[in-house]
């Protein structure tokens, strides 16, 4: 393609190491297919970064063919889109090899993640942890990415990135394509906890605080009804007296494509009863058809394969150039 027709380049990737919640689909997934026309988009499983704690091998390897199917399952084109997995690609880890040499302890140690996921894991705080943020950058930079979609929660990651790529081009001329954060048109609505609504609906929280894209009815109308409300009695958003109903107007606004004012009138006069089964059948509703096609897509692993062999490829080729740059500016001998 040639370089003034080029459309920017957006990078995403997750871990395939859980299941993504519905603040996941309602924050990221479900804008992902509006993104197909503006951008020329790779989503990546990134299964390198899952292995910095333990993981089932077994497990790893199911989840990583399910996020590709929960993907495509949520309207994402594989012809479009480059869907792949990170270790498929193995510039990924040669770029962070050199990054490595290009990044310096200090700067590592003051990111916040390692330092939050070094006390919760303090059994195993390996050097992969503590460089995962050079892989990350490696993950952006080899794609010469415009705009990667961040959370909160990896702001300071992409800022390393950054840092790292400034100080890369400062000495060897532009080699990469300097990435800056991606900001939603639609403000992401900020899903909480059902059961502690200060805190950011997570997978990793307790059982009953968070929905899976994967759960069954019953187990999605069970986890509404037992959400923390108040006892003031009336449906209104209020996000710093009532946030545990205002985080359930915000579900069910986002799940049934109505504004959270049209849900408070909707549901004028009634209790948080009716809130909650309304949240419910708007999740469920949503994600009926989501669940479905991911059973479909889960059952061809022929299918999935494919998927993944050709991003891979189409990947490759992009990632290919960058390190073949990257190699011949630090002085690889390259014949
Ligand atoms: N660290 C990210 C997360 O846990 C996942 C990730 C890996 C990522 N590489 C990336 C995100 C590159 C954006 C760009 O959410």
């Amino acid at each position: 393609m040639p370089e003034e027709s080029r459309k920017p380049v957006l990078y995403s990737a997750v871990q395939p190491s859980g299941t993504l919640t519905i603040g996941n689909y309602i924050g990221a997934l479900r804008n992902f297919k509006l993104l197909e026309q503006d951008y020329d988009c790779l989503f990546c499983m990134a299964d390198l970064h899952a292995l910095t704690v333990r993981q089932e091998p077994a497990a790893l390897r199911r989840r990583t063919a399910e996020l590709a199917a929960l993907y495509i399952a949520c309207g994402l084109d594989p012809k479009k889109n480059i869907i792949y997995a990170q270790s498929h690609v193995p510039m990924h880890a040669e770029l962070a090899w050199i990054l490595n040499c290009f990044t310096y302890m200090g700067e590592l140690s003051r990111m916040t993640q390692f330092k939050d996921k070094a006390a919760k894991h303090a059994d195993n705080i390996n050097a992969g942890l503590f460089t995962y943020p050079v892989l990350m950058a490696a993950d952006i930079l080899l794609y010469q990415t415009d705009v990667v979609p961040v959370g909160a929660d990896q702001k300071q990651h992409l800022e390393i990135c950054r840092d790292i790529a400034n100080r890369f081009n400062s000495i060897y001329g532009d080699v990469f394509r300097i990435p800056e954060p991606y900001i939603s048109k639609s403000a992401a609505a900020r899903i909480m906890s059902l059961n502690d609504p200060s805190s950011k609906m997570s997978k990793s929280g307790e059982p009953d605080s968070f929905i899976s894209v994967m759960d069954t009815p019953d187990d999605i109308r069970r986890k509404l009804r037992r959400a923390v409300t108040d006892s003031d009695g009336e449906i209104r958003v209020d996000a710093e007296n009532k946030p545990g109903v205002t985080n359930l107007i915000t579900i069910c606004a986002a799940m049934s494509n109505r504004t959270p004012e049209q849900v408070c009138q909707d549901l004028a006069g009634q209790g948080y009863g009716a809130l909650k089964d309304a949240a419910a059948e708007a999740v469920i509703a949503t994600l009926a058809p989501i669940q479905a096609e991911h059973k479909r897509i889960m059952a061809d692993k022929a299918y999935i394969a494919d998927v993944l062999k050709d991003g891979a490829e189409r990947a490759s080729a992009i990632a290919f150039k960058t390190l073949r740059k990257v190699y011949k500016k630090v002085g690889l001998y390259q014949g």
